[in-house]
């Protein structure tokens, strides 16, 4: 499997969230060497690390977006939370001993870029111009809102 390489297209244009994702990525690129050059329980520990900060990350987020009044939240956090019961059943089964390291790294790899270049893309375009917007006009997400449902 390919590490995955951070192309501009990856940030989303809000430092704290590229910052995290940077890690997730990082995180990712390690463990997919370590279990490449057959490290088993350094793939193990680093899965685990990868899942805890990745859940973290989503509370982040969901934090952020409710507080910004992100308008599909809700849709977004459901995207989270399927997300989260595969994270948390690979963890599960890696605690209670089995090697599910080779059957993770294809997944989140997938997963990973796929949300990043997805659906958090997404609230980042209306975060920035629901940022720009109340600059410019003391007004919000409205103009956001409208572009959801283009
Ligand atoms: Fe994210
Ligand atoms: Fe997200």
């Amino acid at each position: 499997m390919s590490n995955i390489i951070w192309t501009d297209d990856l940030n989303v244009g809000i430092d704290s969230i590229d910052i995290q994702h940077r890690h997730i990525v990082n995180l990712f690129n390690t463990l997919n060497e370590t279990y490449k050059h057959g490290e088993i329980s350094r793939s193990n520990a680093l899965l685990s690390e990868l899942i805890d900060y990745k859940l973290a990350h989503f509370t982040f987020e969901e934090d952020l977006l409710k507080k910004s009044d992100y308008p599909l939240y809700k849709m977004h956090r459901v995207s989270h939370e399927l997300l989260t019961n595969t994270c948390l059943d690979l963890h599960q089964r890696a605690e209670s001993g089995e090697f599910i390291v080779h059957e993770a790294i294809p997944f989140l790899r997938t997963v990973l870029v796929r949300h990043m270049k997805g659906e958090d893309a997404d609230y980042a375009i209306y975060l920035r111009e629901a940022h720009y917007t109340k600059q410019q006009t003391g007004r919000g997400w409205l103009s956001a809102l409208k572009r959801a449902f283009k």
